[in-house]
């Protein structure tokens, strides 16, 4: 199963789950009062990344997604710091040397201490400071960068964050929720115009989109009307709301859900856990759910990148299959017209999971904690050997 060429292959991650020593961030912050684990040194990526660029090349990689940290570059509201920027330049050209493409997240779920004490994602000027922000990093990696992302999953950080009560500023209210819902929208379309007025047709730019497949448990009518509209709220709305401003879908998947209307229960539910094989944290295993969600995001005539993808699994005994089978079902998709561009395995390292801690083992690459020593586990030599031949063997 051949792949377009011109394919890119990476891994991503994202800054606050890999560099270690950031303290100026909403996470570092309720880290301190005990509220949310601390991710302290993470994987030291900040002073470490040639190495892992360097794993990432050997292995056959000729692209890499990361996050610039918002609150590095920004320290002090309007402070932009210079040795900061000059930090991710050299990372960047860490990456450009090793002809690894840069795909830049702007935002991914951390925002600065200055930016959450004025109310965060809830202040009505929030899109406006972001922008200004965004500014500043598309001029500077203007020439360097062709790939932008502008937002990662806006939909799971305004819920997780404002609704659910689980990541910072732990708020559980709907209509706040709701506002940041909405300033995430505006805050994505001045990003897509920023980056559009300084680089033109040659720069790229989307958010990245956690996507759920939900299958109608049994195929009743009240399954799939209710398939329906979780599809339409959880996974369209922001999509339609913003289809006029990007230029490529990033497709972030992980989950399948049965929606099932109980026969002993007047309510219904989602049902994940049906064929039991599932990742280290419970999450299903369901590599066709891809093949599904790439037919159906055809429908906006936009390319798509799928920026994640991937488990944990801590004894790497499910990794090597579900790669394998999450591209045969990519692979088909596109012979089946499906414009995709690229993939991008969660994660290039084992790293700091959020309100989970270090538990979960996303990581190709196993990383000791205490020591900080990296080691390359089987399923990443499996990848490896997809993205050189950028194909699959059949006998796989
Ligand atoms: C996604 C996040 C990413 C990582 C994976 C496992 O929702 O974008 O940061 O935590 O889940």
């Amino acid at each position: 199963m051949k792949f377009p060429s011109n394919f890119y292959w990476g891994s991503a991650a994202s800054a606050y789950q890999v560099e270690g020593g950031i303290t100026n961030n909403d996470w570092a912050y309720f880290a301190r009062q005990g509220k949310v684990p601390d991710a302290g040194l993470a994987c030291d990526h900040y002073n470490r990344y040639e190495e892992d660029f360097d794993i990432a090349k050997d292995l056959g990689q000729n692209a890499h997604r990361l996050s610039i940290e918002w609150s590095r570059v920004e320290p002090e509201e309007g402070k932009f710091s210079e040795k900061e920027i000059e930090h991710y330049r050299k990372v960047i050209l860490a990456l450009k040397e090793r002809n690894l493409e840069p795909f830049v997240t702007l935002h991914h779920f951390t925002n600065p201490i200055w930016f959450a004490k004025k109310g965060g994602w809830e202040n009505e000027r929030s899109w406006d400071y972001f922008s200004r922000y965004a500014q500043k990093i598309v001029n500077e990696f203007n020439d360097l960068i062709r790939f932008w992302i502008t937002i990662n999953e806006p939909v799971i950080f305004s819920s997780h964050a404002y609704l659910f009560g689980r990541w910072p500023p732990l708020k559980k209210n709907i209509s706040s929720a709701v506002t940041v819902f909405l300033n995430l929208i505006k805050a994505h379309k001045k990003a897509y115009q920023v980056i559009k007025e300084c680089g033109g047709s040659k720069k790229l730019a989307g958010i990245a989109e956690s996507i759920v497949y939900y299958e109608p448990y049994k195929n009743r009518l009240a399954e799939k009307i209710l398939s329906f509209f979780a599809d339409y709220f959880r996974n369209k709305y922001f999509l339609n709301r913003i289809k006029d401003y990007q230029d490529f879908i990033g497709l972030n998947y992980y989950h399948h859900n049965r929606v099932k209307i109980g026969l002993n229960n007047p309510k219904y539910w989602l049902k994940q856990n049906e064929n039991k094989e599932v990742s280290d944290l419970g999450w299903e295993i369901y590599p066709g759910g891809i093949y599904q969600i790439l037919k159906e995001l055809s429908q906006y005539k936009k390319p798509i990148y799928v920026t994640e993808n991937g488990l944990a699994d801590a004894r790497d005994e499910k990794r090597p299959k579900f790669i394998v089978e999450h591209l045969k079902w990519v692979s088909r998709a596109i012979s089946e017209g499906a414009d995709v561009r690229g993939y991008f395995h969660w994660s290039l390292l084992d790293n700091f999971e959020w309100d989970k801690g270090f538990g979960p083992r996303f990581g190709l690459i196993e990383v000791d904690y205490k020591t900080l020593e990296r080691r390359i586990r089987p399923s990443a030599l499996v990848y490896a050997k997809i993205c050189r031949e950028n194909a699959i063997q059949l006998n796989f």
